[in-house]
């Protein structure tokens, strides 16, 4: 769960160029949501992100996941709760290290350390199984760098990797925007089975209306770093992709 309470986010504060980037946002995002954030260029997406995660920090209100006050937390520690994923696949994961010493990055970002020493067979068989439920034919090639791969290949990886190392919660910023239709297509249905599979929290910024009419039991349209939409879930499932663009007129 994760709850914002009247959060604002100023940028260059007192300055010409100055931005209020968040207004006054008041949000409560319960367990096992998935929900979907739409909204022009600039308008604060993530910059919300951004603050739950810990990269930025608000100029005002409180941050709470799972009822803990996380406000002053920086984000290596919240990311024992928080996995994010980018736009860009290359964000994700080191190139340099193979696919399997990415996992044991992940793994040991959240894990205490004596559970995960070295690469024993049982950890390495449940990252090729979990690899292998893709169907992308990567389990065979956990020891080739991460390098090697394709973008849509990496964001999937990363995916799972969100998924086997317990965080929770799972911040999806525009996470198909550099992929080709059919990676992008491929990644949210995983997103979804995920999300679902493992009961996490999760929340999915797109400019894509389409893919934000169907995937996501919540739908909120930011505009001016407010919240000016919120829909839940029996809403959303009424809403067709034409009135979703008009909201956009
Ligand atoms: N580090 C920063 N310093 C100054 N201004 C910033 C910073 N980060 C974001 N902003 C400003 O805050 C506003 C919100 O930015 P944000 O990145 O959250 O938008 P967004 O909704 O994610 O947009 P997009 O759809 O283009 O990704 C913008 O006006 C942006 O220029
Ligand atoms: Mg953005």
């Amino acid at each position: 769960m994760i709850r914002l309470q009247n959060i604002s986010k100023v940028f260059n504060h007192g300055e010409i160029n100055e931005v209020k980037a968040l207004q006054n946002i008041d949000l409560l995002i319960e367990r096992g949501s998935y929900l979907v954030v739409v909204g022009s260029n600039g308008s604060g997406k993530t910059t919300l992100l951004n603050l739950i995660s810990g990269a930025e920090r608000p100029t005002s209100g409180r941050i709470f996941i799972n009822g803990t006050d996380v406000s002053s937390e920086p984000e290596y520690r919240r990311s024992k709760w928080v996995t994010r994923v980018f736009q860009n696949p290359f964000t994700g994961t080191a190139s340099d290290l193979t696919i399997l010493d990415n996992f044991r990055l992940a793994a040991l970002r959240t894990k205490s350390k004596k559970l995960i020493i070295g690469v024993n067979a049982a950890f390495k068989k449940k990252v090729k199984d979990c690899i292998a439920e893709l169907g992308m034919g990567l389990e065979d090639k956990i020891n080739l760098p991460m390098g090697s791969l394709s973008g849509g290949q990496r964001q999937a990886l990363t995916l799972l990797m969100s998924v086997m190392d317990d965080s929770g919660i799972l911040l999806l910023d525009e996470p198909t925007a550099a992929l080709d239709p059919r990676s992008a297509r491929l990644i949210l249905d995983l997103s979804d089975r995920l999300i679902k599979q493992y009961g996490l929290t999760a929340m999915c910024i797109t400019h894509n209306l389409k893919d934000a009419q169907e995937f996501g039991n919540r739908l909120i349209q930011f505009q001016g770093g407010k919240i000016i939409k919120d829909l839940d879930q029996e809403k959303k499932s009424k809403l067709t992709v034409l009135e979703l663009v008009n909201w956009f007129e």
